[in-house]
């Protein structure tokens, strides 16, 4: 029989049933209804961990983020912390989040591509120990903000250094054709660095860049270590400045589909750490403090959305779709980049897939969540797991059709616990509003 694709805790118990952090994944379903969120905590602190000591085995002076658009949740985040990590968002909101589970601000990177004035100014009250400046604008802005307050706030320059690594074009962040950052090529990087130094608020740390995620080699990482040592060169040869912080965002793919082989954490930081020594002996600078931001390498893997089968619908001679009872709204990344996700019929988990279906959600839009997929005997009412939702579902999600929001559980050790409420329907008006002249 083929080998199931488990993650983290996963396990087939003597029943045939899969479970999740000890929790039986039928069990969860039938408590806290579905389209549910599942979170393994273990799975979640062991990934956070294994990164942070994979980076300080092979380069001592590290420091990792989580990034906290993938899942961004009060108690996802305390996790990460607890575990020793940073935390990077990218709006007021993000950062809101990361204060009310408690994150200090100290521990906080801001970053974002089109910062609101209000999103400055917050940046700067709430002391966040980094902000990514973006644009010759937010540069200014900041400048007047931090002025205003009498404060000096602490700035890494973000980057383009001109990677284009193998994945979605959507997902491709490092290229010179990319609304993020300043260009290295055509002098745009330098001249930011430079208005950063001569504002007498801003101290600059560094400079950072994100090339892209669900990246599956090393070898863009490499590229993106040695195009950035070299632009610290250059600032250093024109403008006397030393990078002290080389933030190279996040990145790293994760498994999806059972063939997929994202490299392993120590393959990663090995070939990180080894480019970064080696291109700065090469050009005789000083070794940089290395940070990363990993989101999709932390969470992903942790999380699986548990559905119900509803319709099973044979189209004779073409496919048989099996549709589930969420779809486009918790998971719009296969509509998005054309995802691909693996499921397990969680209370069939040792059966032996002989049919292949469709996967499809219940929206108004061909919202097709998995092609494809070789499954046992599926009927309705039976519980269907995806896999690897940790990332980018719940922080991508919306009310499409006006299908409430999934709860979230957090299970570890055979508890489980709700770390996100289920919407309910006046959540979803909570916010129109019925114009007297509307109102009968
Ligand atoms: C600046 C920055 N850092 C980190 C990340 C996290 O990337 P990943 O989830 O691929 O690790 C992103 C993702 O968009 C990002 O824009």
């Amino acid at each position: 029989m083929r080998q199931e694709m488990l993650l983290g805790t996963q396990r087939v118990n003597g029943d045939g049933v899969l479970e999740i952090g000890g929790c039986d994944a039928v069990a969860l379903a039938r408590e806290f209804g579905t389209p549910l969120y599942v979170v393994d905590e273990q799975c979640l602190r062991d990934k956070c961990r294994a990164y942070r000591e994979a980076f300080a085995a092979h380069y001592p002076d590290s420091h990792i983020s989580f990034s906290g658009k993938v899942l961004t949740t009060t108690a996802v985040f305390k996790i990460a912390h607890q575990e020793g990590l940073g935390l990077d968002v990218s709006s007021e909101g993000e950062l809101y989040t990361a204060l009310r589970a408690g994150i200090p601000a100290k521990d906080i990177v801001f970053h974002g591509n089109n910062k609101s004035q209000r999103e400055i100014e917050r940046a700067v009250i709430e002391g966040v120990g980094r902000v990514g400046v973006d644009s010759m604008e937010e540069i200014s802005a900041l400048q007047e903000a931090a002025a205003a307050r009498d404060a000096v706030v602490d700035v890494l320059v973000r980057v383009a250094p001109g990677v284009a690594a193998d994945t979605h074009t959507h997902i491709q962040t490092g290229r010179v054709d990319t609304k993020f950052g300043f260009s290295i090529v055509g002098g745009a990087a330098k001249e930011a660095v430079e208005a950063a130094l001569a504002a007498p608020n801003l101290r600059v740390r560094g400079i950072n860049c994100h090339i892209g995620s669900q990246i599956m080699e090393t070898e863009p990482f490499v590229q993106a270590v040695e195009l950035m040592v070299a632009f610290a060169a250059e600032l250093r040869d024109a403008l006397g400045f030393v990078v002290e912080e080389l933030d190279l965002g996040g990145g790293l793919g994760v498994r999806y589909l059972p063939e997929d082989r994202p490299p392993t954490l120590d393959e990663h930081a090995r070939a990180i750490a080894g480019a970064l020594r080696a291109a700065c002996e090469r050009r005789g600078l000083p070794l940089p403090r290395l940070i990363q931001e990993p989101g999709r390498s932390l969470a992903g893997e942790a999380g699986v959305t548990l559905y119900t089968v509803g319709v099973v619908k044979t189209v004779p001679g073409v496919r048989t779709y099996v549709v589930v009872d969420g779809g486009l709204s918790d998971n719009p990344r296969p509509a998005l980049y054309d995802a691909r996700y693996h499921a397990i019929v969680a209370n069939k988990a040792n059966a032996p897939r002989t049919k292949t279906v469709t996967v499809s959600g219940k929206h108004c839009e061909t919202d097709t969540l998995i092609s494809d997929l070789q499954v046992p005997e599926i009927e309705p009412g039976d519980i269907l797991a995806v896999q690897t939702t940790g990332a980018y579902n719940y922080s991508m999600a919306s009310n499409y059709n006006r299908l409430p929001r999934p709860a979230m559980v957090l299970v570890r050790d055979g508890r489980a616990e709700v770390i996100v409420e289920r919407e309910g329907l006046e959540d979803l008006v909570r916010l129109d509003r019925l114009p007297p002249r509307l109102r009968d």
